[in-house]
């Protein structure tokens, strides 16, 4: 009986020795606030995994130009609480599936510059993500990678696949309905079969960021269709060159891409609604508080003015 005891203790202080052994011989990165948010600069640390030693209540976390090559399964599992994430210029090739699983705070996910060819789908569930960067890796083939996945559900606003391609023309990823999409960067990317279809779910952009993209289309007259679909939005971008024998072309748009642009739309006014009643709900908390604060300093005041007057009337007893 006693044998077991010790030899258990004895067990643990050997694991956790090798834990601090192993947390001793782990890079350090600088605590610090910023923002309001706890945040470690693990820049250029040389890092070749994925750190398992910083505090795990971290919010920002700064990787970038470092030598990680994957992320397991369990790597970002202490980190529930990150916010934004920097990975980019690292050699990261692979991603487990469930390695982002349970990320419900991350905002702004980085990873361009690395070696993907392939995205998890689950990058495109996570609820609170904003901002998401995969430029530079070389072949990501971000239509497979939405294949596997239902439909994004994430409130993607700023998305950049720029310089994606390297010498093989992308297949143009079918978003479906993005309806807070905002910003797009395909720059230096080549693309294969777009179509007015890709940009019918995207009914909140506003910048498409095009500058050296080349691009086939499903089918040559789509190049007009496009260009004149993004300017009637009053998308900013560079229109596409189009074929110079291509007077007879019709510019309407069919009428299930135009389906698929009103759902968006319904969709975007309904999250826009959602986000005013919830601040609606907060300044009304404000005001309620105020008023609750006001009223009992009023009957604060007012007890201390009715004490005063029989204070002086004891004193006159008392002269
Ligand atoms: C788009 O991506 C390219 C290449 O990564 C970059 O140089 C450019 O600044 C980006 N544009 C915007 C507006 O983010
Ligand atoms: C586009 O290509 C030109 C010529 O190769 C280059 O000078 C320019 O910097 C490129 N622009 C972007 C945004 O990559």
């Amino acid at each position: 009986m006693d044998k077991t005891i010790l030899w258990t203790v004895f067990l643990v202080l050997i694991i956790q020795n090798v834990i601090a052994q192993n947390c001793k011989r782990e890079p350090k990165c600088q605590i610090s606030r910023v923002h309001g948010m706890k945040s470690a600069d693990c820049f250029n640390k040389n890092f070749r995994s994925f750190p398992q030693c910083i505090t795990s209540d971290v919010q920002v976390l700064d990787l970038s130009q470092n030598r990680i090559r994957k992320l397991d399964k369990n790597d970002l599992k202490r980190y529930q609480y990150l916010k934004l994430l920097y990975l980019n210029d690292n050699v990261i090739v692979q991603i487990h599936e469930d390695a982002f699983e349970g990320l419900n705070d991350l905002t702004s996910l980085d990873l361009s510059l690395n070696a993907l060819n392939k995205v998890p789908p689950l990058v495109f569930q996570l609820p609170n993500l904003k901002t998401l960067y995969l430029g530079h890796n070389m072949n990501i083939n971000i239509a497979d990678s939405l294949e596997s996945s239902k439909s994004i559900s994430s409130p993607l606003a700023n998305l950049d696949l720029s310089f994606i391609s390297d010498g093989i023309p992308a297949v143009f990823p079918d978003f479906g309905n993005l309806p807070l999409l905002f910003q797009l960067n395909i720059s230096g990317t080549e693309f294969e079969n777009m179509s007015p279809s890709h940009f019918a779910g995207l009914c909140n952009l506003k910048y498409l960021h095009n500058e050296n993209t080349t691009t086939e289309f499903f089918e040559s007259c789509d190049c007009i269709k496009i260009n004149k679909w993004l300017k009637d939005r009053k998308v900013e971008f560079k229109p596409f060159v189009c074929g110079s024998n291509l007077f007879e072309c019709e510019t309407d748009i069919s009428e299930e891409d135009l389906q698929k642009y009103d759902q968006c739309k319904i969709v975007a006014e309904k999250y826009v609604r959602t986000i005013k009643i919830n601040r609606g709900l907060i300044y009304a908390g404000i005001v309620a508080g105020i008023f609750v604060v006001c009223v009992a300093l009023y009957f604060i005041y007012k007890k201390t003015n009715r004490i005063k007057p029989k204070k002086a009337k004891e004193n006159n007893l008392l002269l």
